[in-house]
């Protein structure tokens, strides 16, 4: 990577937006070495709100911080980006069906994805955080056929995150004794959060924790459930955490994971585990220099692949609504 990385956040004028960025810029994604400048994008109508976010960043003076440019237009935006995490999308009004939800967002990815076709880098990593996740970053990438279908992934690591905490907490351990739980599938309440592989302090998580019925159950819906819960305390989606899950995302997949680590990641499917080859979906993966890859060869029980398979044909669903049109 050049030192200077050019970072677009999209819906930066936006609650995530005001969490994120002074992450990036005071170096937690990229490093105390890596300078960057940053693109903003919103649409006009937030334009004041997205001017006052860059004067603040330019007040809080971070050090790594070459330069901030912003606009409305993703054919300018766009130029020249590194990495791109879009965080813009429509919000879910009252009385709206969950297909209107689709459609509007698909417009706005697609229009994003052919910006990006014209004037995105080959190298472009793209990480799509606004919901439904899964589906935006499909549609971005399709949208985008003159960059590889690698470049787009979506966030799947706040519901990871969310798994590891968890546990920690129904085993009284720090949080970084726990590792490799696997978010599969649609970020959305199908999705199937999995310990069957985990481990806390390197002993198996289902030694650990001896209540099975926790881990089948109650365990999977609160973080099926967690983002309404948030929701229902703050009267507020998550924004601290989910800017840390995305911060968290990008770092790993440019400087890699951890050895023996792996990271829940919703990329597009090569085949992996019978999950239909193109969809957007979660699977643990590892990155090295840059790219990641799906963990191989894990066992999957008839307990999870009927769970694996409830997520993907909703998945399967949300792509039939969204190029109905
Ligand atoms: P927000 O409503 O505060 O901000 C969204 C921003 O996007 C606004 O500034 C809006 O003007 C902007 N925007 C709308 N259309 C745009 C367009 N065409 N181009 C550029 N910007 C556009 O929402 P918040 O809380 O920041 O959340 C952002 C998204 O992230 C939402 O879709 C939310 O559902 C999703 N989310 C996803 C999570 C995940 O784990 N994948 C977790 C939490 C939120």
């Amino acid at each position: 990577m050049d030192s200077v990385v050019k970072v677009c956040v999209t819906g930066a004028a936006g609650q995530i937006g005001y969490s994120i960025l002074p992450m990036i810029a005071s170096g937690q994604m990229l490093g105390p070495h890596t300078r960057i400048a940053l693109a903003l994008l919103d649409v006009p109508q937030a334009e004041d709100a997205l001017r006052g976010v860059a004067m603040e960043l330019q007040d809080s003076a971070y050090p790594l911080l070459d330069s901030i440019t912003y606009g409305s237009d993703p054919r300018e935006v766009f130029r020249d980006v590194d990495l791109a995490i879009f965080l813009g999308g429509f919000p879910r009004k009252a009385g709206m069906e969950r297909k209107e939800l689709l459609q509007r967002n698909m417009n706005i990815f697609k229009e994003q994805g052919q910006a990006l076709n014209e004037v995105g880098k080959p190298t472009i990593k793209c990480l799509v955080v606004a919901n439904p996740a899964n589906t935006n970053a499909l549609v971005l990438a399709t949208n985008a056929p003159n960059l590889p279908k690698r470049n787009f992934t979506a966030l799947t690591r706040l519901d990871h995150n969310r798994a590891l905490a968890q546990i920690a907490a129904k085993a009284s351990v720090p949080v970084d004794q726990v590792k490799n739980v696997a978010i599969w599938g649609n970020h959305s309440s199908t999705q199937y959060p999995d310990v069957n592989h985990g481990t806390i302090s390197g002993t198996p998580i289902k030694q650990v924790i001896s209540d099975h019925h926790y881990l089948h159950t109650d365990f999977i819906s609160s973080v099926q459930k967690r983002g309404a819960a948030i929701i229902e305390a703050r009267k507020l989606s998550s924004a601290m955490s989910a800017g840390n899950a995305a911060v968290n995302h990008m770092r790993d997949w440019v400087t890699g994971t951890k050895p023996n680590e792996w990271v829940s990641m919703g990329v597009v499917s090569d085949g992996s585990y019978g999950i239909e080859e193109g969809l957007v979906y979660s699977f643990p993966c590892t990155c090295n220099e840059g790219e990641w890859s799906v963990v191989q060869g894990l066992h999957v029980d008839e307990f999870s692949r009927e769970k694996m398979e409830i997520t993907k044909r909703e998945l399967i669903e949300e792509r039939e609504e969204a190029f109905s049109s």
